[in-house]
């Protein structure tokens, strides 16, 4: 069926990229209220919650007027990253404009309390905008994709409420060793470990819907990008409850280690379960039969796999030896390296980052002229003999 309000969908579409414009010319031009992920200022958040209730509204609209009765877990996930992404905007952004039609604010939140509520939008854009959303395209796409029903629907359920509910809590890991207290420190790393079992259970879900099917995780390519996504989500959401105790956060906390954890999560999840459910879409809205080449598809995975090892071992190893040269002392007890003899330790590992970086951009091209040969209809020589074959086998 079709979403309802084609126009306020529309909206929401150029409304968005209206509002990314506008962030962008907030950080060049120095227009910003200083919070991490959630720089623009005061006008450009009122608009953002325009269009974010317009996108709240087509896709509820959409629900109610739906025909099936019931309601696959999939939108669960969605609705529960489109209202949740409200909440934490409109809870961060809580300011006083301080001139008459100017573009300067003050938070309404001060000192450790606006630390921890940044915190808590922070953390929770990590867990609602940058999973629950992707969590929602892999219970619909890996399925569709590998023509096997989910694993375990009662398990997906379960998934859904232990990961929403948990969370929400985990914020203050990104403030340890700060004027918040203890106990709300110790709350947030508790959290955080418990994290990691509603995570992993969403990921045995996934994997598992291969049962019955697993030659196609060998065919497959479009399926080998969905699995490996969410070995990398396995991946992150290990590391990060690792990175939430208190004493390996204070090594790795400021260096490089989190930077790698981010593009694990960011390249290899985010990342890969979009490029599967692109892979996925793009014929079938052209109305093709097949994609131009399933072996560009082969050849974009591998490209940007390798590209995200590069870019996440480097990230690793620099960020471990930063954390190290940091907090080593000599005999007196004078720190035994200066700041920038730690930044020049790191320009070898910073080169193959690069390259891991050119590696997953040169993949995503690949892919971008894969797209643009199906839309025009056509299909290379090699898939026509493949699908020659099947037709006489
Ligand atoms: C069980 C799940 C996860 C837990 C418990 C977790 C925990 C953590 C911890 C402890 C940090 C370091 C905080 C600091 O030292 O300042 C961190 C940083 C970060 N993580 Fe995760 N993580 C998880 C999953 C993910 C995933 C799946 C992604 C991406 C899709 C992600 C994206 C990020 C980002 C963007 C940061 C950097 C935040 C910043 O300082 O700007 N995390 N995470
Ligand atoms: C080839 C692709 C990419 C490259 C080369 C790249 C590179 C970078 C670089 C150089 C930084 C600054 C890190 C620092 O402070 O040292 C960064 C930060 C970040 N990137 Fe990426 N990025 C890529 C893709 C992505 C994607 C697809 C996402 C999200 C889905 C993402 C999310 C982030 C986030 C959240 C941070 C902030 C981390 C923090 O400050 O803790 N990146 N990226």
């Amino acid at each position: 069926m079709r979403l309802w309000g084609d126009k306020l969908a529309m909206f929401t579409f150029w409304g968005y990229q209206a509002f990314i414009v506008m962030a962008a010319l907030g950080y060049v031009t120095g227009v910003t209220q200083s919070k991490e992920y959630a720089e623009p200022e005061w006008y450009a958040d009122i608009w953002l919650t325009i269009v974010w209730v317009s996108y709240l509204l087509v896709y509820l609209m959409t629900c109610i007027k739906r025909k099936e009765p019931h309601l696959y877990v999939a939108n669960w996930f969605y609705l529960a990253f489109i209202i949740t992404v409200a909440v934490l905007h409109l809870g961060n952004n809580v300011s006083i404009p301080v001139e008459f039609m100017g573009t300067k604010s003050y938070s309404a939140w001060a000192g450790v309390q606006s630390a921890m509520i940044q915190w808590w939008y922070g953390h929770n854009a990590v867990g609602f905008f940058l999973t629950a959303g992707f969590l929602g395209m892999m219970y619909y796409f890996i399925p569709k994709q590998a023509e096997r029903p989910v694993y375990s629907y009662r398990l997906s359920i379960v998934h859904f409420w232990s990961l929403i509910f948990i969370y929400i809590w985990a914020g203050p890991h990104h403030l340890h060793y700060t004027a918040l207290p203890d106990w709300a420190q110790t709350l947030g790393m508790t959290f955080s470990i418990m994290l990691w079992m509603p995570s992993w259970g969403g990921m045995i879900n996934g994997v598992m819907t291969l049962s019955g099917a697993w030659h196609k995780l060998r065919e497959d390519p479009i399926i080998q990008f969905m699995i490996i996504a969410l070995a990398f989500y396995g991946m992150s959401t290990f590391e990060g409850p690792l990175m939430s105790i208190r004493a390996v956060n204070s090594l790795s906390h400021y260096t490089d280690w989190t930077i790698g954890h981010v593009h694990s999560g960011a390249l290899g999840w985010v990342g890969f379960i979009s490029f599967g459910a692109l892979y996925y879409m793009v014929p079938r809205l052209w109305g093709r039969d097949r994609l131009y080449s399933t072996k560009l598809v082969s050849l974009h995975l591998w490209i940007a796999t390798i590209g995200i090892v590069f870019y996440i071992a480097a990230m690793w190893i620099a960020g471990v030896m930063q954390g190290l040269m940091w907090r080593t002392y000599d005999d007196m007890g004078f720190l035994s390296y200066s700041f920038v003899e730690t930044v020049m330790a790191m320009k070898p590992f910073y080169a193959i980052r690069a390259m891991g970086g050119i590696l997953y951009l040169t993949g995503a091209l690949i892919m971008v002229y894969n797209f643009w040969r199906t839309i025009r209809g056509d299909v290379s020589a090699k898939e026509q003999r493949t699908q020659l074959q099947g037709a006489t086998a």
